[in-house]
C-alpha cells in the first residue's frame, strides 16, 4: 500500500479508491490488504467486511448455542460467548468473558486458574482515583488475553439510583462524573491490552428485583443530565469497543430495541462507532432491534426466538431490514476490535503466563485506597501493635473477604463458598476470597488474636469483655439477580454490634458490603470501616488501615441514608412477584419504576434536595492525618472552567486528600450541590499544594429537550469545595453568560 493513498485516507477521504484495490496482497506482502496497520480501523474493517459471506456475517451478530458448540479446537472454555473464527480471512475468533472485576471462572470451567478477583467496583469508585481504575483495567485485560479472550463485559457504568440494588457492588456511585471517569479508564486499561471492553448496561438499569421486567420510566432532560451523562463520559474517556444494553426496559420499551437510546442518543447525538450487544437473553424482536441499532443479540438461547438468526436473514430477503444494516453490525465489530490490535494479535493464547503477584498488588492497592474510614472518635485508630488482646467476631474472617454474586463474580482456587441464594429459581454462589483478615491482623499486631464467629452473642459479648480492642466484621451479601431486602445488616448483626460494644466500648466495626447499610449502633462504637468486597487481598488492606500502614484515603461514591423512608422510593419492589432471569416466564405486565421522582438529583443530590441528613455523605472519607482547604477560585481559561484551590497536610502523617468542588445551579436559594470536579492529592506533613481542576460544563448544564442540547443558563453560580458533599467550606460565586453546548 501507498504511503499517499495511506495518508488520504487516514485524512479521511480515498475510502473508495482503497477499496477499488485488490483486496489479497500480492507476493511478498501480508496475506490480506486490511493487514496494513497503517490503516484507520474503519478502512481495515470495511475491507474485511466487504469479503465476508452472508453466513460468515450471520454467524457475527447472533450466538444460539452456548460455548460448547462451538468447535473444540477454537472453543475457550469459561466463555460467556464465542463467535467463530474465519480462517479464510485471517480473522480470529470473538471470545468474550465477563466481568469488571477480573476475568471470571465460574463453576470452576478452568480447574485452579488464578484470576485476580479484584475488589468491587463500588470499591474501586470510593478510591476517586480513575488512574487505579486504569491500572485494574490493564490487570483484566492482560489476564483476559493470556486466557483466550478478546471481549472483556466490563464497564459497569450504571448510576447507583437504588441503593439496595442486588448490582450495585458492580456499579461505581451514585455520581455521572466519578461513574464516567472510574468507568472509562478502567475500560482504557483492559484495551489498552489489546482487549475490547464494553461498558453495560444502557442504561438505567437500576434494580435487580424484576430487571427483566421493569420499565425505568423518566423524562429524557433529567435521564441525559444522569444515567446517560455517565455513559456519555465513561464513553468518551474510554473509547469502549462495545456497549451492552440493559434487560429492563426503558420509558415502556425495551432497552435493546429502543431507538431513542441506541440509534439517536448513542450512535447519532454522541456519534458512537462501536457495536452494540444485548444482555444474555435480553433480545425481544427482530426488526424492531436491528432497526433500533442492535448490532448483536446475545446469549440468543436464552431468548424466546434465534431473533438475529434465521428471523433476521428472513428480514433481509424481504426488504424489512436493509442489507446494509448487517453490514453495518458487523464492520462496527471488526472496527472496535481493529482498533484495540484485538485482531492483529490474532487468536488469543489460552495459557499465557501472567504475573500473578504483580496482579494481587495492583488489587491491594486499589483496596488500600478504597476502604473509607466513616467514624474515628478519640483517634480510636490506628490500632497500636502489641497493645493487648484483639477480638475479632464474625463474616467468616478466619478465612476470607465476602465477594459479591452472580455474573461477575471471581472465585480464585481457596474461595470458601456456600449457597448465597436459591430464591430466584436457581443457586447462586456465596464465595469468600481466600485473603484471612485474622491472619493478617495477627501478622500486622504482633500480639494476641483470637476469633469467634459471632453466632453465639452470649459468647461474643462474654469474649469482648476482657479484650483490650473488638473487631466486629459485619457483612451484607448482594448478587445479581436479587436486590438487597432493606438498609439493615441482615442476620441479627445489629443485635450482635449492640452486645459487643455494650461488653467493650472498644469495638471497631468493619463493614463488608455491596453499598450502604444504616447503623443504628453508630453512637455507641468508636470507630467504622466500609471495607466493601476488598478482594483478593482485601485481609491485608483491612489490617493495613486498621494499624496505620496503610493511611485511609477511600471517599464515599454513594450516600448512606440515614433511614430507608429518606430514599426517594423507600417501598421496594417484591422480587416474590416479580421475574428477574432471562428466559424465566414473565407473569403479570410490565412493572413501571418511577425515577422522575429525583430526576437527575440521584443519590446526595436528592438528600439535599429534600433536606434529609444522611448517616454518612457523598464524598465522606476520614484520614488519620488533618487536611485544610483555602483560597478556592473559579477561573475562565478558553473554553474551559477552572476550579483551584490549596491544599494542606496539618497532621503528622503522609495522607491523600480528596478536595471535591460542588456547584449549584442558579434558581432557588439554597446550596444544592452537583459535583464538578474533584482531585487525589498526596501530602506529606506540613506540605502545601495548588491543586487546579478542569470543569466540565454540561455539569453545570440542564438538558434542553426542545433545542436538542445541553445548555449553562445565564446567570450567578455557586461553587462550594470542601471534603464532601456538605455545605462546603469555600464558597465562590460566578456569573457566567448563556451557553449552548450541544448534545
Ligand atoms: C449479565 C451481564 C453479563 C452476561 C454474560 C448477564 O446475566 O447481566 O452483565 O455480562 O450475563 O454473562
Amino acid at each position: 500500500m501507498g504511503r499517499t493513498t495511506t495518508e488520504a485516507v487516514l485524512g479521511g477521504v480515498g475510502i473508495c479508491l482503497l477499496l477499488a484495490q485488490p483486496l489479497v496482497a500480492e507476493p511478498g506482502r501480508p496475506d490480506h490488504a486490511w493487514q496494513n496497520r497503517d490503516l484507520s480501523p474503519d478502512v481495515r474493517a470495511e475491507m474485511v467486511v466487504r469479503q465476508m459471506t452472508a453466513d460468515e456475517k450471520f454467524a457475527w451478530i447472533s450466538q444460539l448455542l452456548p460455548v460448547p458448540g462451538a468447535p473444540q479446537a477454537i472453543s475457550v472454555p469459561g466463555a460467556a460467548a464465542h463467535y467463530q473464527a474465519i480462517p479464510r480471512l485471517g480473522i480470529p475468533a470473538r471470545t468474550e468473558t465477563d466481568a469488571g472485576l477480573g476475568v471470571t471462572n465460574r463453576g470452576d470451567v478452568r480447574p485452579g486458574d488464578r484470576t485476580t478477583a479484584l475488589p468491587s467496583t463500588l470499591l474501586l469508585g470510593a478510591t476517586f482515583d480513575p488512574t487505579l481504575a486504569h491500572q485494574a483495567g490493564a490487570v483484566i485485560g492482560r489476564e483476559a488475553r493470556a486466557r483466550g479472550f478478546n471481549v472483556q463485559l466490563a464497564g459497569g457504568a450504571n448510576l447507583i439510583r437504588e441503593p439496595r440494588g442486588g448490582r450495585s457492588f458492580e456499579y461505581v456511585s451514585e455520581d455521572p462524573l466519578v461513574t464516567g471517569l472510574i468507568a472509562g479508564q478502567m475500560v482504557a486499561g483492559i484495551q489498552s491490552e489489546g482487549v475490547v471492553s464494553t461498558v453495560k448496561h444502557f442504561a438505567v438499569n437500576a434494580q435487580e428485583n424484576g430487571r427483566v421486567m421493569a420499565s425505568s420510566d423518566m423524562s429524557e432532560a433529567a435521564l441525559r443530565e444522569s444515567d446517560l451523562l455517565a455513559f456519555q463520559i465513561a464513553i468518551e474517556t474510554g473509547q469502549p469497543g462495545s456497549v451492552m444494553t440493559g434487560y429492563n426496559l426503558l420509558n415502556g420499551v425495551y432497552t435493546s430495541e429502543s431507538d431513542f437510546l441506541i440509534d439517536r442518543v448513542l450512535k447519532r447525538d454522541w456519534g458512537y462507532a462501536g457495536w452494540v450487544m444485548s444482555d444474555w437473553g435480553g433480545t425481544h424482536s427482530t426488526e424492531r432491534a436491528a432497526l433500533a441499532g442492535l448490532d448483536v443479540q446475545s446469549g440468543g438461547m436464552l431468548d424466546a426466538a434465534p431473533f438475529f438468526g434465521r428471523p433476521l436473514q428472513e428480514a433481509v430477503a424481504a426488504d424489512r431490514v436493509p442489507q446494509a444494516r448487517i453490514d453495518d453490525m458487523v464492520r462496527r465489530i471488526l472496527r472496535s476490535m481493529f482498533a484495540v490490535g484485538a485482531i492483529d494479535a490474532g487468536e488469543a493464547p489460552q495459557k499465557a503466563e501472567v504475573d500473578a503477584e504483580a496482579h494481587r498488588l495492583v488489587a491491594r492497592k486499589v483496596a488500600e485506597n478504597g476502604i473509607v474510614l466513616l467514624k474515628n472518635s478519640d483517634d480510636m485508630l490506628p490500632l497500636k501493635p502489641g497493645a493487648g488482646r484483639i477480638l475479632i467476631i464474625g463474616a467468616h474472617a478466619d478465612i476470607g473477604v465476602l465477594s459479591g454474586g452472580g455474573s461477575s463474580s471471581v472465585t480464585p482456587p481457596g474461595s470458601l463458598k456456600m449457597t448465597g441464594t436459591s430464591r430466584v429459581g436457581f443457586d447462586i454462589e456465596k464465595a469468600y476470597h481466600p485473603s484471612s483478615p485474622l491472619a493478617a491482623i495477627q501478622s500486622e499486631s504482633a500480639g494476641i488474636v483470637t476469633y469467634l464467629d459471632g453466632t453465639d452473642l452470649a459468647a461474643a459479648a462474654a469474649g469482648a469483655r476482657d479484650a483490650e480492642a473488638v473487631i466486629v466484621f459485619a457483612e451484607e451479601w448482594r448478587t445479581e439477580v436479587l436486590d438487597a431486602t432493606g438498609l439493615a445488616l441482615p442476620d441479627h448483626q445489629d443485635a450482635l454490634i449492640e452486645a459487643v460494644a455494650a461488653a467493650n466500648p472498644r469495638t471497631i466495626v468493619v463493614l463488608e458490603t455491596g453499598g450502604p447499610v444504616t447503623m443504628p449502633w453508630l453512637a455507641r462504637v468508636p470507630a467504622v470501616l466500609a471495607a466493601w468486597y476488598p478482594g483478593i487481598a482485601g485481609g491485608e488492606a483491612i489490617a493495613g488501615v486498621l494499624f496505620g500502614r496503610v493511611n485511609p484515603s477511600g471517599r464515599l461514591p454513594i450516600t448512606f441514608p440515614s433511614d430507608e423512608g429518606d430514599l426517594p422510593r423507600p417501598i421496594q419492589s417484591d422480587p416474590t412477584m416479580l421475574a428477574a432471569s432471562p428466559g424465566l416466564e414473565i407473569k403479570g405486565g410490565i412493572v413501571n419504576i418511577p425515577y422522575d421522582i429525583e430526576g437527575s438529583d440521584v443519590g446526595y443530590r436528592w438528600a439535599s434536595r429534600e433536606g434529609k441528613m444522611p448517616l454518612f455523605r457523598f464524598g465522606h472519607g476520614l484520614s488519620y492525618t488533618r487536611f485544610a482547604l483555602s483560597e478556592l477560585a473559579i477561573e475562565r481559561q478558553a473554553m474551559d472552567l477552572l476550579a483551584s484551590l490549596t491544599v494542606t497536610n496539618e497532621g503528622s502523617r503522609p495522607g491523600i486528600d480528596t478536595p471535591q468542588v460542588y456547584v449549584s445551579l442558579p434558581g432557588p436559594e439554597g446550596f444544592a450541590p452537583r459535583l464538578a470536579a474533584f482531585s487525589r492529592v498526596a501530602l506529606e506533613p506540613g506540605e502545601s499544594r495548588r491543586v487546579s481542576m478542569r470543569i466540565d460544563r454540561r455539569l453545570l448544564a440542564r438538558y434542553d429537550t426542545e433545542r436538542g442540547g445541553f445548555r449553562v443558563a445565564g446567570g450567578s453560580y455557586l461553587f462550594g469545595a470542601g471534603e464532601d458533599s456538605g455545605p462546603g467550606i469555600l464558597r465562590e460565586r460566578v456569573t457566567l453568560e448563556a451557553i449552548d453546548l450541544g448534545r
